[in-house]
């Protein structure tokens, strides 16, 4: 019974045109993606490289400052520009085929158009190394084109237990919810840049949470849950974007042959925000970044400069051991999870770290249908 049920329900799913269309073009336009990234990922290291686009691997060297140091070793930085321009190219030809309506082409559009204002302002921070205040403001402007097209609701419905006690299902929240979604725009992006500084984290954290959404829409559609059409939008864009950085992930992992800069942390964090907002599920989506979240609540003292805060909050590394030590001066969940754990490998600690993001993921997906149907 429950087997003829399942076949009915996976059937009804899988005869779904625009899922057969918009999932199967995607995949290939993905794959494609994919190549592309890794390919142009080796043909731009040397040439970033050579136009002083590079940066120390701090943590295999005990002083950055020491010239002499043989561990000191220069790294291509700012590669994000490779998979962030190849997304963009998969998505813009990929329109073509995805017969969208008026209004669906502009939200398409728009989104994009936020990506690529994002990338350009992380290639620019890469370059120049803006100030923190700008890489607070600049993304709410970013995310303006995104916000304007958006045409979906603007109220929360309430817990069951609570609109049964004051008969009111939902809340109009009018303007309050667009600027809700900027502020979204401005966590996802920041969150990732400063959720970092250990080789493969920022791509590794963002492969982990794109996969994530993917099964988040995935699940929607086949329990007929969300709207078919906005979990679709979602899906196409979240699955290229998984294999591009996938395509860059394979240079940045440990050991990293490739810095990846602030244009991916924002390319990515963007991206997602597009997802969340298009897709409908901008309040679900933060589920998925318990990790940044955390990170960002360690971090908030330094960030408004209560406590100082130096330019890199990294662990300390010891030569001799080749471990990574939590500083009780750097408050973020790097060197918390250090000073907790105990002295780790860089590598250990990113694995470490990435599978703490796949069990709050499964945290995530668990509570959100079960729970949020029950209460
Ligand atoms: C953010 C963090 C900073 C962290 C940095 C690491 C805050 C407020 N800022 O700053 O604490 O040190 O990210 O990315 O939390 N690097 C490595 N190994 C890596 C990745 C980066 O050594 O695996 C170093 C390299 O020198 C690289 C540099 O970090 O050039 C990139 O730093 P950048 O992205 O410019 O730092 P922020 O985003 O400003
Ligand atoms: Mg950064």
């Amino acid at each position: 019974m429950p087997i003829t049920y399942l076949i009915l329900y996976l059937n009804q799913f899988l005869t779904y045109p625009s899922f057969i269309n918009i999932v199967g073009i995607s995949l290939i336009f993905a794959l494609i993606g994919f190549f592309i990234t890794y390919k142009m990922t080796i043909t731009f290291m040397p040439m970033t490289l050579k136009s002083g686009l590079k940066g120390i691997d701090i943590n295999k060297c005990e002083d950055v400052h020491n010239l002499k140091d043989p561990n000191r070793k220069e790294i291509p930085e700012s590669l994000g520009i490779v998979p962030a321009t190849v997304f963009l190219l998969v998505t813009i030809i990929f329109q073509i085929f995805l017969n969208l309506d008026h209004e669906q082409q502009l939200q398409y559009n728009a989104s994009l158009l936020s990506i690529s204002f994002m990338t350009f302002l992380g290639f620019a921070d890469d370059v120049v190394d803006l100030k923190w205040r700008y890489k607070l403001f600049l993304p709410l402007i970013a995310s303006f084109p995104l916000i304007f097209a958006y045409s979906g609701a603007t109220n929360i419905l309430l817990p069951n237990f609570i609109s049964n006690i004051i008969g009111i299902k939902s809340i109009e929240l009018g303007v309050i919810y667009k600027f809700y979604m900027c502020l979204l725009s401005i966590f996802c992006t920041n969150s990732i840049n400063i959720y970092a500084g250990i080789n493969g984290l920022e791509v590794g954290q963002s492969l982990i949470i794109s996969l994530t959404i993917i099964l988040y829409n995935l699940i929607e559609i086949i329990l007929h849950d969300g709207q078919v059409e906005e979990n679709l939008f979602s899906m196409s864009i979240m699955i290229p974007f998984f294999t591009c950085s996938l395509g860059l992930f394979i240079f940045n992992k440990y050991p990293s042959v490739c810095f990846i800069g602030d244009t991916y942390c924002y390319f990515a964090g963007m991206t997602f925000a597009c997802a969340g907002i298009h897709g409908h599920f901008s309040k679900s989506i933060l589920l998925f970044f318990i990790p940044q979240i955390l990170n960002f609540l360690f971090s908030f003292p330094q960030l408004i400069g209560i406590v100082p805060c130096s330019r890199h909050r990294l662990p300390k590394y010891n030569h001799n051991t080749r471990l990574l030590t939590g500083q009780k001066e750097h408050w973020n969940l790097l060197n918390v999870s250090l000073r907790i754990l105990g002295p780790k490998r860089e590598q250990d600690l990113c694995n470490i770290l990435l599978i703490f993001q796949i069990l709050c993921s499964i945290f995530a997906l668990l509570i959100r249908f079960t729970l949020f149907k029950i209460i």
